[in-house]
């Protein structure tokens, strides 16, 4: 069936509807005149309101989207028609003139009969099939320490490997982050190991000074720094205390809630004062401390499979709301965006704000790739002799480098190095429909520096 086709089909179904609501009107109306022992009152008010829900019910029909006008044709109009003509026969019943009953009550009863058997039936059938089955979610109080890191692998690489696409999750990590022994990408730290090293991190005295002393809050997040007896109270560990006592699970939670209190030597902004790592509590990623601890048990398990003697996060209980959200959700799909989302949206699911500052997009100081000030700095780009791709303007240049963004790795000014190549995703063709490229290419092709 054709879009435009149903769309009018739907209107024209329901403004049929509301002429027969008058015809009935009309015609009880008649009979009520031609008898004196029927009350004209009360027919012809309740007639009346059946011909004005009709008349509101279509024109709210109006206003609606496909899908909304079908579900609100055969969830309430037909519901409407059917009690209509459920009274008209009563009235006929009681007035003792079934006789009269015109023919066109029988055939409109017949078909609308027939036609809403069928259009529930169909309804019905793909419906059933598509029912998801019951979530593991109703592991809440129940969940074994197995499931709750495998929960957090879920957070960190999604449920299932998308062909085409790195193995990730919600929790973006491995956009940035590796995870296997000796498979560096060079610019964000390896997590293997961190389950030990976490410990000792802290001891370090580096940690104790840079780039905020311990017992100091970090300005960017107001973390107080090296404090597992300060942190927000909804991810605190319970008895957590000062610094003394840290361990490699509040080193961890820390990194994520608080990436700046301690930039790894080598991997930071700013002679490494500043990390580039996105805030894991807060938007666009916001986990919650179910799935903070979830990502922590795993990373505290990773290393040695089947055993999760090293996992110091608890099980979540029951009080701690549901694990739902962080097991179900987009993971199991491919990402994809198709170009209806609002251009924040499609920018936010990309992840493209991780890596990148974009002005005009809230929340978006990624430092890992360059601010994007694509306005000013493509066409330097392409005017660069070391450029060898094929763009002759602004936003060529911005679709050539989000397709394929290893033809021209763009200079990093302040360190005076290449940024890295290789980081960015090559894969974002494959997340995009032609006309989210178009969009977001429009609006990336606008920004620039503010003030
Ligand atoms: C946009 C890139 C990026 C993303 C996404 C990211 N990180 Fe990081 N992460 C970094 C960088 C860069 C560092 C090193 C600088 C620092 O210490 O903050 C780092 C450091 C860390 C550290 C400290 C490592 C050490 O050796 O001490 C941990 C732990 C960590 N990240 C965990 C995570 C987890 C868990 C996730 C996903 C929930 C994640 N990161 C997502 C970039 C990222
Ligand atoms: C994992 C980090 C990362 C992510 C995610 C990422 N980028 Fe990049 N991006 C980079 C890096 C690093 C560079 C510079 C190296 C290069 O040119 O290939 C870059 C370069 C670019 C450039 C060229 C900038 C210039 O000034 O010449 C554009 C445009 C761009 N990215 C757009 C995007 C868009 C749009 C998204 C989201 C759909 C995105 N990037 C996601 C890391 C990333």
């Amino acid at each position: 069936m054709l879009p435009e086709q149903s769309d009018v089909l739907w209107t024209f179904l329901a403004i049929t509807f509301s002429v027969f609501a008058l015809y009935v009107f009309a015609n009880v109306v008649n009979h009520c005149r031609e008898r004196e022992d029927v009350g004209t009152t009360f027919w012809g008010g309740v007639f009346g309101a059946f011909l004005v829900v009709m008349f509101i019910e279509t024109s709210t029909m109006m206003g609606m989207s496909q899908d909304e006008q079908m579900s609100f044709f055969f969830g309430k109009m037909v519901l409407t028609v059917l009690l209509l003509l459920l009274t008209w026969g009563v009235f006929f019943k009681s007035a003792d003139i079934q006789d009269q009953s015109p023919p066109i009550i029988r055939a409109f009863f017949w078909w609308t009969t027939i036609s809403v058997l069928l259009a529930g039936y169909t309804n019905w059938l793909p419906q059933q099939r598509s029912d998801p089955p019951p979530k593991a979610a109703a592991i809440v109080g129940e969940i074994t320490m197995e499931e709750y890191a495998e929960m957090g692998r879920v957070i960190i690489f999604g449920a299932k490997q998308v062909a085409g696409q790195k193995a990730i999750g919600k929790g973006q990590c491995p956009l940035c982050h590796t995870f296997e022994a000796g498979n560096n990408i060079g610019r964000c730290p390896n997590l293997f190991g961190i389950g030990e090293r976490g410990a000792t991190r802290v001891k370090e005295e580096r940690y104790l000074n840079e780039p905020v002393k311990v017992g100091e809050p970090e300005p960017a997040t107001g973390v107080i720094k090296g404090s597992p007896q300060d942190v927000q109270e909804e991810y605190r560990r319970e008895g957590a205390g000062g610094h003394d006592s840290m361990n490699s699970e509040d080193y961890i939670r820390e990194s994520m809630m608080c990436p700046t209190c301690y930039v790894v030597k080598g991997f930071g902004g700013a002679g490494d004062l500043k990390s580039p790592m996105p805030i894991i509590s807060k938007p666009p990623i916001s986990l919650s401390p179910i799935e903070v601890n979830a990502v922590i048990a795993y990373l505290q398990s990773a290393e040695t499979p089947g055993d999760f003697s090293a996992v110091t996060v608890p099980l979540p209980s029951a009080d701690d709301g549901s694990t739902e959200e962080a097991s179900g959700g987009d993971e199991e799909q491919p990402l994809f965006v198709t170009g209806s989302e609002s251009i924040e949206e499609m920018i936010n699911k990309l992840g493209c704000p991780l890596c990148h500052t974009i002005p005009g997009v809230e929340g978006a100081v990624g430092e890992l790739g360059p601010p994007l000030h694509e306005k000013t700095n493509a066409m330097n780009r392409i005017k660069d002799p070391r450029y060898k791709g094929k763009a002759t303007n602004t936003k060529e240049y911005v679709k050539e480098s989000i397709l394929d963004p290893s033809i021209y790795v763009v200079m990093n000014e302040g360190e005076n190095e290449l940024y890295p190549d290789g980081l960015m995703p090559p894969n974002f063709k494959n997340m995009l429909s032609v006309e989210a490229l178009d969009k977001i290419v429009d609006f990336i092709s606008e920004t620039e520096a503010k003030g």
